[in-house]
């Protein structure tokens, strides 16, 4: 039976439609069984919706409302992702923090994509802050990488990394789309090795 990946998005879901379209070519061996977003007007509910793919919103806003905890939230989600039976989460442009009450029922099967170098740009904004140390002549590079996700942000052990150059012409928005070019590649490859590694 194919292995079976849960990806949870918060917006535009180009990354989504990149492990999309390998599924649909055969080069990632494996079945989407669901895309899960936390913000209901992200646009890769459609992307995943005209691919087939089942959908669910799963928004924090009720539960801040009703004055339950990020734990209360993270604890949820995970029993509604231990339905599915995953062999493989993909967080795919996903904008919450996953607590150590989430990961603990997926200690090694959630993978991250995160637009910096290990070690570099941890969190939020990350190309805007590598953009910015450029500018102050502190690096002509940054990066993008794909790596286990553990209860500290962005420190997992990387999968795959790749270095993406600056160009001394690179107004922020060129930055962003070399960056995002990289990552359309980088996320299915690391999924690719990541499947690979199961086998
Ligand atoms: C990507 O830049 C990813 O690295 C970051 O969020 C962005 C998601 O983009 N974590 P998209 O929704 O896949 O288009």
């Amino acid at each position: 039976m194919a292995p079976k990946i849960v990806i949870l998005i918060s917006g535009n879901g180009s990354n989504l439609q990149a492990i999309i379209d390998q599924v649909a070519s055969g080069e990632i061996k494996a079945e989407i069984s669901v895309v899960i977003s936390n913000r209901t007007n992200a646009y890769g509910l459609t992307r995943a919706s005209n691919a087939s793919i089942p959908t669910e919103v799963f928004p924090l806003k009720p539960y801040k409302d009703a004055g339950k905890t990020r734990i209360e939230y993270d604890v949820d989600l995970a029993k509604k992702i231990l339905t599915y039976k995953p062999d493989l989460i993909v967080l795919a442009g996903w904008m919450h923090i996953l607590s150590a009450e989430f990961l603990q029922h997926f200690p090694e099967n959630v993978i991250n994509l995160h637009p910096a170098l290990p070690g570099e740009f941890d969190g939020a904004h990350a190309i805007e802050r590598a953009y910015q140390a450029f500018q102050e002549g502190k690096l002509t590079r940054t990066g993008v990488m794909v790596h286990k996700v553990i209860p500290a942000v962005d420190r997992g052990l990387p999968i795959l990394t790749q270095e993406v150059p600056i160009l001394p012409e690179d107004k922020l928005e060129d930055l962003e789309e070399r960056i995002h070019l990289v990552e359309h590649k980088l996320l299915p490859l690391g999924i690719q090795k990541f499947l690979s590694e199961l086998e």
